[in-house]
């Protein structure tokens, strides 16, 4: 035992520098782990007689939020587009969960026809919907068209969720108070609305076309809050922070090797998937007074890096009811209207300048 002790301490007198550089790394990383791993939404909240719909609920966030939202009791739609995946998904859920309520509808957003049809159902079928995640994207694909002609990511990650909530909304408000959520990205922040080539067509790029349309669900919430205003039906557009999804499914087969260890790596940091559905649930159903602090971009980025964006602000209006009436606020004016045409009688709009 002596011996043992004599031999730790030698060992660690000739390695000090190296055992204290592999702690301060060890810990250091579990700094950012912790960091990166963001805030945790802790509300006991029961959803019991409320309905949920939730686009591509079959895996990564969307379908944790659904194993969320099932655990709290809601009757939970899965809108997918891939319904074998979506059959196995909600097995799980209704396994995990212990709650039957789990139904999967089919959706591509990427056919307004979907959509409509999707929307048609759910009208005839549903008495209520009390929250909507519209959550499915994707990013990075190559110039892929819409079934109806639409550049892929602009037309699934904004177009369909438009026509979806907008042919949603009496359902919505017979509900109130009801929530929108539309799961954008901090992408946004670099994005531009291309009004003059919507589709890209002229310089199509991956990143600008993933960067147009999460601005285009962060201009969406704005303008559908303000029109909302009042009615009690409520919008919020999130950043989730990263997280390990399919989401780079497009993306890492176009890396070089070196490129794609270094991202494994990386992807180690980053949040899991039910880590990264918080900011979603803190949306969806925290209660008005709540939602006011954190601000929801203090969930995944420390405040004091960066300001709150203007979709972060949230007003608390009549608090204190049981169920209080409250909206967001957001800060900035939107000086110009952008419209185009889906079919001759639907139209979409976009509030803005073609910036955040
Ligand atoms: N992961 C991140 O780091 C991150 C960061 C910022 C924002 N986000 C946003 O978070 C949301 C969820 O993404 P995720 O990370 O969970 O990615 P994911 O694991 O790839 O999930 C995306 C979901 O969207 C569905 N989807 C794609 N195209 C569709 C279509 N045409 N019709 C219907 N559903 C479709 C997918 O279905 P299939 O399985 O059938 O393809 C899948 O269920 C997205 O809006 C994304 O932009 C993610």
């Amino acid at each position: 035992m002596q011996n043992y002790a004599d031999n730790m301490r030698d060992f660690v007198e000739k390695h000090a520098t190296g055992l204290a550089v592999a702690l301060v790394a060890g810990m250091s990383a579990l700094a950012l782990r912790r960091w990166m791993a963001g805030g945790v939404c802790r509300s006991r909240v029961r959803l019991d007689g409320k309905t949920v719909l939730i686009t591509g609920a079959n895996c990564g966030i969307g379908k944790e939020t659904a194993l969320d939202m099932a655990n709290r009791g809601a009757r939970v739609i899965m809108a997918c587009r891939d319904m074998t995946k979506a059959r196995i998904a909600a097995d799980e859920i209704r396994q995990q969960s212990g709650n039957g309520n789990v139904l999967v509808k089919k959706l591509d957003l990427a056919s307004l026809q979907s959509v409509r049809d999707l929307a048609k159902e759910v009208q005839e079928n549903e008495e209520r919907l009390d929250i909507l995640i519209n959550n499915a994207g994707i990013m990075f694909c190559p110039k892929w068209e819409t079934q109806d002609g639409f550049e892929m990511q602009f037309g699934v990650n904004h177009l369909g969720h438009f026509l979806l909530t907008n042919t949603l909304l009496d359902l919505l408000k017979k509900s109130t108070p009801s929530r929108v959520v539309n799961v954008s990205s901090t992408a946004h922040e670099k994005g531009r609305i291309h009004f003059e080539d919507i589709n890209l067509d002229k310089d199509y790029d991956p990143h600008t076309s993933y960067r147009q349309s999460k601005l285009a669900n962060v201009l969406f919430s704005r303008e559908l809050a303000s029109r909302l205003k009042d009615t009690g039906v409520t919008v919020y557009s999130l950043h989730p922070g990263i997280i390990r999804t399919e989401l780079g499914r497009h993306l890492f087969p176009t890396l070089a090797m070196w490129k794609r260890i270094v991202a494994a790596a990386v992807m180690t940091f980053v949040k899991s998937p039910w880590e990264g559905a918080q900011t979603t649930l803190h949306c969806a159903w925290t209660r008005a007074w709540q939602l006011k602090r954190p601000l929801l971009q203090a969930m995944t980025v420390p405040p004091k890096s960066r300001p709150p964006r203007p979709w972060t602000m949230l007003q608390r209006r009549g608090c204190g009811t049981s169920a209080p009436p409250w909206s967001v606020s957001l800060k900035h004016n939107t000086p110009a209207l952008f419209s185009g045409s889906l079919t001759t009688n639907e139209s979409y709009y976009l509030m803005g300048n073609g910036t955040a």
